[in-house]
């Protein structure tokens, strides 16, 4: 079924980072409004679709979305008022060419994934659908997926010295999403534990989890099997497994990677993910190399993409036609799947089937920055993709993601995991 667009309205709200983002109301004519609240990254990749931010130093140091709102509250609502949609991927293709760019720019990428969301939540109502229903049947079975909770924040998410930007606890093991969220609490708790006891800090990075004074890699990962074993749960594949995300574009200079105080070539990254992987439970590992390193990618392949997921989020850009390149020249075996990184739910759908029909999987992302949409989780239940991140189980606009899961759950037979490779 489909909708006919009466009200459009942007309003500039803030982040979770304290930085403006854009709220999005579609009010359709068929008796629905629909609402969508913009994330936004810190370690993006050079490829994403363009945001539109204000550059007026006079208000929030040049961040205002202003500019984007006027792009929805103007242009955009002049455009789509008053017509009737079959289907989003019809008005996300009017809102394609409205823009005209290939990176959304010139209205805005954050103004446009905005009203593509926004239209998502309208199109499931008219349907009488809640949104993962509305994303069942376009790939895999709907599931409830693996939630990957980032319990130690490093990077440009952090002000410590932690060069890797995320180390996530994966419940592969867990009988339910609700428990695997529980486990994800608890171990969460026990990290806190753990790290108060020795004196580090238990200050908390963007995405929730903790920033602590550590350098090593290896060092956070053994305090992780710790903490999974003090709250009482069983690290590795069959219990709770370990990922991890360097964001390793952000490490990458003059062709060698800075890794606590060394500098590595790409040949030493790889040789220190193959002894990580065989001392720890890494289940999955995102963006190991960097975005322009696309030879080191195709090593990194061969030498473990086998044993572990290899997730692009920097080098894909949950790009279709960048993800087809990677696939005919063997590079990683997944996506990160970030809705405004490529900048309509049509476009991160049609990144989605790229992978599912050449085998790679797809991890379903929140930003750093966030605000309490939870537009993920139904995306990743709908498409029964497997497995989602949105950081620790702790913050609002982080919980808001895993609870909506839980809530889903709790209102239909679903099964939870991995889908089967
Ligand atoms: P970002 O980081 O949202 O700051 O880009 C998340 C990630 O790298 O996965
Ligand atoms: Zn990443």
């Amino acid at each position: 079924m489909g909708i006919t667009v009466e009200k459009l309205h942007a309003m500039e709200i803030l982040d979770s980072r304290a930085r403006p983002t854009l709220a999005v109301t579609l009010v359709a004519s068929q008796g629905v409004r629909a609402q969508a609240g913009v994330p936004a990254g810190a370690s993006t990749g050079s490829r994403e679709a363009v945001e539109r931010r204000d550059g007026d130093p006079t208000r929030f140091s040049g961040q205002g979305v202003l500019e984007a709102a006027a792009a929805v509250n103007g242009e955009i609502r002049d455009a789509l008022s008053g017509r009737s949609f079959d289907t989003l991927s019809d008005l996300d293709a009017a809102l394609l060419e409205l823009d005209g760019t290939a990176d959304k720019s010139r209205l805005g990428a954050n103004a446009v994934v905005g009203v593509s969301m926004a239209a998502a939540r309208a199109f499931a109502s008219v349907a009488g659908r809640s949104l993962w229903q509305s994303f069942a049947g376009s790939l895999e079975a709907p599931r409830l997926p693996v939630p990957h909770f980032n319990v130690v924040n490093g990077g440009v998410h952090a002000p410590n010295e932690l060069d890797f930007q995320e180390f996530m606890l994966a419940p592969l093991g867990a009988p339910s999403a609700a428990e695997a969220i529980r486990a994800g609490a608890e171990i969460y708790a026990a990290l806190r534990k753990l790290l108060l006891g020795r004196g580090l800090s238990a200050g908390l990075g963007d995405e929730g989890g903790f920033a602590p004074e550590i350098t090593s890699p290896e060092e956070v990962l053994t305090l992780l099997m710790e903490a999974i074993s003090d709250a009482g749960y069983q690290p590795g594949r069959h219990g709770v497994a370990l990922a991890m995300d360097p964001a390793s574009s952000e490490l990458y200079r003059d062709g060698s990677y800075r890794v606590a105080g060394e500098s590595l070539t790409t040949d030493e990254m790889i040789e220190r993910y193959v002894e990580i992987v065989e001392r720890f439970p890494v289940w999955l590992l995102e963006d190991g190399l960097a975005e322009s390193d696309w030879d080191g990618w195709e090593q990194l392949t061969a030498r473990l993409g086998e044993s572990v997921e290899l997730v692009g989020d920097d080098i894909f850009c949950t790009n279709p036609a960048i993800i087809s390149e990677a696939i005919s020249r063997k590079v990683a075996t997944a996506s990160l799947i970030k809705v405004n990184q490529i900048g309509t739910v049509t476009e991160a759908l049609d990144a989605m089937r790229v992978c599912h029909e050449a085998g790679y999987g797809q991890f379903v992302s929140h930003r750093s920055g966030e605000t309490v949409d939870d537009f993920i989780a139904d995306l990743a239940v709908g498409t029964g993709c497997g497995h989602m991140k949105s950081g620790a189980p702790a913050r609002g606009e982080r919980v808001a993601k895993y609870n909506r899961l839980i809530e889903i759950e709790d209102g239909a037979d679903l099964p939870y995991g991995l889908k089967a490779r």
